[in-house]
């Protein structure tokens, strides 16, 4: 069988009293795409930061490559490097260009070589169709294409897996389409994601396995979205899916 890249075991997960995640399993093999979806609150979130060690966790373990994401780890800045993450605002340095922006880890945290890495950082905006905006500032450009610049970002330090975060909740509907179409076309090269959003045709289109979330737990889960999202088999998940209807 498969060894799985990333496998989540019996997390568990309190803000103070408040149970976020209760035994949370989960395991992504190398390649596939995992779309979370849920009312909002249900700790997405929260999941997608305990992933990468950003939050304290009270039970159960994380492993990528079967080592554990932990903070307390010595080597937990080099497991960091292997999560990509991206969120809703793309928190670029207002004061770097958008070449700078995508170098600095790379060069500081990597210490890989500068013209290498520059190369690198040239192809993947060219991908994202912004290799004439190496030299802007975040503040030229608009929030699509600020959010195609920290996929970028991203991209160069080679994750083994990219974790998403609604990355298209704060852009105007006609610059979700632009973003959305360089992550579909990065599931096709066989990236590895976990994705949560909201954008339920965008689930839909690029998911290989569904998670429904409510209350910290998968409460439904498929393998096959499309028959997901035609007829859920929970009631949570129908009603979940009812509030889309409008769209
Ligand atoms: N730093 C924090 N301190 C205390 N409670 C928190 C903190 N962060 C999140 N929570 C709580 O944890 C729960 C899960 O939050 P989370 O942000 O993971 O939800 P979500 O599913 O991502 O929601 P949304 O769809 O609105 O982004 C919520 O009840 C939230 O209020
Ligand atoms: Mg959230």
């Amino acid at each position: 069988m498969e060894q799985a890249l990333l496998k989540i075991n019996h997390l568990h997960k309190t803000y103070g009293d408040q149970v976020i995640l209760k035994d949370f399993n989960l395991e992504v093999n190398k390649g596939e795409v995992v779309v979370i979806i849920g009312p909002s609150g249900c700790g997405k979130s929260t999941l997608l930061r305990c992933i990468n060690a950003l939050e304290d966790i009270q039970g159960g373990e994380v492993l990528l490559d079967n080592e554990p994401v932990r903070k307390e780890n010595k080597n937990i800045s080099k497991m960091r490097q292997k999560i990509g993450m991206v969120f809703q605002s793309y928190d670029l340095f207002p004061h770097k260009t958008i070449l700078e922006n995508i170098l600095l880890a790379p060069i500081k945290v990597q210490k890989r070589n500068r013209s290498e890495a520059e190369q690198e950082a040239l192809e993947l905006l060219k991908k994202v169709g912004l290799a004439d905006r190496r030299d802007d500032y975040p503040r030229q450009l608009s929030g699509g294409q600020k959010q195609r610049v920290a996929i970028v970002r991203a991209l160069c330090m080679h994750p083994e897996i990219l974790l998403l975060d609604e990355i298209t909740a704060a852009l105007d509907p006609e610059m979700v389409r632009e973003v959305l179409e360089v992550v579909l076309s990065l599931a096709r090269a066989g990236s590895t994601m976990l994705i949560v959003t909201h954008e339920m045709a965008f689930a839909k289109a690029i998911a290989d396995r569904i998670l429904f979330l409510d209350n910290g737990e998968i409460v439904e889960e498929s393998n096959q979205p499309k028959d997901f999202f035609k007829q859920p088999v929970t009631d949570r998940a129908k009603a979940f899916l009812k509030t889309f209807d409008y769209e």
